[in-house]
Order: C-alpha cells, then sequence, then structure tokens
C-alpha cells in the first residue's frame, strides 16, 4: 500500500459505454479522489458473465471500450490501478470461501439482485448471478479497501460486503478491513426521456464518447415541459429534464435559467442550446484524451496489464494473510500426526 493512503477499490461491468449518469453516480468521485487515495479500479468481466455468459463477440471490445472511457474521463494510470477482474484468480478462490458462510436467503433478499433479476427476466436465477455480491465482496475485501465510490444501486452490495468481512474476521482472525459505500452527489440521473434513470438499456443516455453533434442532436430532442408550447408559455422547470440536467451541468447558470423559463423569456431551444454548449465543454477534454490513446492503443494494453501485475501482487498478499487465518496452510505445518 501506498504510504499512509487510504484505499479505493471500485468499478464497472464492461457491458458498453459509460454515460453521463455514471460520471455523475461515480466516476467523478473516482477523478477527484485518485490522489488522496491509493485507488484501484476493476474492470468486471466475469461480473458481466453473469448476465452475458453466452460466447461474447464484444467482451474484448468492452473490456478495452472501458478501459478508455476511465482514462478519458480522468483516472490517471500513475494514481488509478485498473485492472481486469478475471485475471486475479485469487478473487475468486476468495469468493469461494466466503460463499461457505453467506446464506442464500440473504442474496435472494438483495434488492438490486431482484431488480435486475426482473430486469432481465430471469425467473430461475443462476448460481453464477444469484452470487455475485458474494464475489463482489471479493473483489473489494481482497484489496482491504475502505471506500468504494459507487452509483445508489450498489449499495446493499456494500452493505453485504460489511457484513462479509465482520463474519471472516470473527470465525478466523482479523486481516479484512470493513468497507464503506460513497455514493456520487447525484446517485440516479433523469434519462433522456424524463425516466427515473440514464440507461443504455433504455436507450436515453448520453455517452462520454459522444460527438459534440450527438450530444446536440440529443438535447435538442430531449424531454420537457409538455405543457410549453410557445416559447413565451410560462415553463415550469421542476418538471422538466433539460433543466434538471441544467441543476447537474450548469449549476452556476441554473437559478437564472429558472427565473427565465417560468417568466417566458428562454425558449426550449435557447435553453437545450445552452446546455448542449455546456455539456461539449465538459467533455471536450475528454475527447482530447480519448484520441490519445486512440492513437497510440499499445498504451492502452501496457497500462491494463501494469494494473492487473499489480493487482495480482496485492491480492496474493492478502489470501496469504486469508489462508493462513483459515488454517488452509498445510504445508506450513510440521505434520500434525
Ligand atoms: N456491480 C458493479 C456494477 O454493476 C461492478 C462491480 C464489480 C463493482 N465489482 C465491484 C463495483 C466492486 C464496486 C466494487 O457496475
Amino acid at each position: 500500500m501506498q504510504q499512509g493512503k487510504k484505499r479505493i477499490l471500485t468499478g464497472d461491468r464492461p457491458t458498453g459505454n459509460l454515460h453521463l449518469g455514471h460520471y455523475v453516480g461515480s466516476l467523478a468521485n473516482r477523478v477527484r479522489l485518485q490522489e488522496e487515495f491509493d485507488s484501484f479500479i476493476i474492470i468486471a468481466d466475469v461480473q458481466a458473465l453473469t448476465t452475458h455468459w453466452e460466447k461474447d463477440e464484444n467482451l474484448t471490445r468492452d473490456v478495452y471500450g472501458i478501459a478508455l472511457d476511465y482514462l478519458a474521463a480522468g483516472l490517471n494510470p500513475e494514481q488509478s490501478t485498473i485492472f481486469v477482474q478475471s485475471m486475479i484468480p485469487e478473487i475468486h478462490e476468495l469468493t469461494m470461501y466466503y460463499s461457505m458462510f453467506t446464506s442464500v436467503n440473504v442474496l435472494r433478499h438483495n434488492p438490486t439482485v431482484k431488480s435486475e433479476a426482473a430486469q432481465h427476466g430471469f425467473k430461475d436465477m443462476t448460481y453464477g448471478f444469484l452470487g455475485y455480491p458474494v464475489s463482489q465482496a471479493a473483489d473489494i475485501s481482497i484489496f482491504k479497501a475502505h471506500l468504494v465510490p459507487v452509483g445508489e444501486d450498489q449499495v446493499p452490495h456494500i452493505e453485504l460486503a460489511r457484513k462479509i468481512v465482520r463474519r471472516f474476521n470473527d470465525l478466523y482472525y482479523p486481516v479484512l478491513v470493513e468497507p464503506e459505500a460513497l455514493v456520487g452527489d447525484v446517485p440516479r440521473l433523469v434519462g433522456l426521456d424524463g425516466k427515473a434513470k440514464m440507461s443504455k438499456s433504455l436507450n436515453n443516455a448520453i455517452f462520454l464518447s459522444d460527438t459534440p453533434e450527438q450530444v446536440q442532436l440529443k438535447i435538442r430532442n430531449a424531454v420537457t415541459d409538455p405543457a410549453r408550447i410557445r416559447k413565451t408559455d410560462p415553463g415550469h422547470p421542476e418538471i422538466c429534464t433539460v433543466f434538471e440536467y441544467h441543476k447537474v451541468f450548469n449549476s452556476d447558470a441554473a437559478t437564472e435559467i429558472e427565473a427565465d423559463c417560468r417568466s417566458g423569456s428562454i425558449g426550449c431551444v435557447a435553453c437545450k442550446t445552452r446546455l448542449a454548449q455546456q455539456l461539449n465543454a465538459m467533455l471536450e477534454p475528454m475527447r482530447e484524451r480519448r484520441e490519445k490513446y486512440l492513437q497510440a492503443p499499445g498504451q492502452l494494453k501496457e497500462i491494463l496489464m501494469e494494473g492487473t501485475r499489480k493487482a495480482h501482487s496485492v491480492a496474493q498478499e492478502t489470501m496469504v494473510e486469508v489462508r493462513q487465518a483459515m488454517n488452509i496452510n498445510y504445508f506450513d505445518h510440521k505434520i500434525p500426526l
């Protein structure tokens, strides 16, 4: 561990491009905290298999794609260790040990597992899907992470990880650290269609990789106050998706825009143009970083390989302690016969 620094572990399933909801829910926190904390970012490809277990032609692209999103968003590979879950076999070993004392009923009642199962139409969950929060507890605790910056939907998993760590420390020996969740300022960003959540599968997202033109077009088509027909009609910002985004991404101007909307002195077209400009200004440095890595893909691979190597060595150290705590270290003993 870097001297004196507490550790962060967080990450995502590589199942497609990251969007603004990810950014304000968790990514912005990761970027902000990477200097102060020793940061580990997991690309959870095995967890992705819990819902995408069929042979996936896009897996490689998604793994590199999410790494690219991370770097574009501002994760600095000097400060954040980005790595691939499947390449750390110790995580799977720890998952197995944890699953010995984790109750199936507790997993069944996990609200995020339940809503994801419903979303995917799983009537009969697979063993791997039901158990993924156990594997996530291993992801976090094998790095002895103190803090887990995540979106709100992940909080039940961090709660379970805390319970598992406490149980482990109690049953065997206190070698593990109880992690804490850190939820972003905007735990749930509304979608462009006004639906509760921005999400790739709902097709209502602005991606970090969108071009300026795509951003403009998506904002132009975003849902606003349906009662507002003419520009001079007084608007209702409290029910307007575009105003929701102004509050998040253009907070300095939000009060002014709110007043102008209510009085009918700014129309939806102008209001949307201002938002698109603001978003594009925020995304521009990300585009530049993305372009830099696209020009040098070997560097991207190097960053992932180096991050994975470093993460592996930390995981190996923890597992020596874990096995010792559980007495699974037979060759270190004199034969007790
Ligand atoms: N469950 C997270 C998601 O769906 C991904 C994830 C896997 C994760 N392991 C983790 C998040 C550990 C935080 C910590 O996006």
